[in-house]
């Protein structure tokens, strides 16, 4: 494992994300909340570029009894979603919200004297 410096805390805003590709590891990082994680830029489903993909409030449909749709809701989880065949992810947990088999690899993520580091496997 090597600890990477990736840059000041304050160079990643909420909402924004950036994908590194070091010693042949690529990762993206984003703000989410305040607060800094950083996923492999590989898909579980298929390995495509996860992480280069759109960031959005999750959205459900709710469903009234006889199944017709009441509308879509927007929660407060963001997700980003997969651009080679839209699979979704919580940006907090890695988790796709309908299947637990999916879930994308963390990189760990340390803040000291408000400078990123990396740490890659
Ligand atoms: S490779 Fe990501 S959804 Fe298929």
């Amino acid at each position: 494992m090597s600890e990477i410096l990736l840059g000041p805390a304050s160079d990643f805003s909420e909402g924004d994300y950036k994908v590194y590709a070091i010693e042949g590891e690529e990762f993206g990082v984003f703000r989410v909340d305040g607060d800094l994680v950083a996923w492999r830029n590989q898909c579980p489903h298929f390995q495509g570029p996860v992480c280069q993909g759109r960031v959005f409030n999750r959205v459900s449909e709710a469903l009234a009894e006889d199944r017709t749709s009441e509308g879509l809701c927007f929660a407060s989880e963001r997700h980003v979603v997969c651009p080679w065949h839209g699979f979704e992810f919580d940006l907090r947990t890695g988790r796709h919200p309908g299947d637990p088999r999916y879930r994308l690899q963390k990189i760990d993520l340390a803040v000291r004297d408000d400078m990123v580091f990396a740490t890659l496997p």
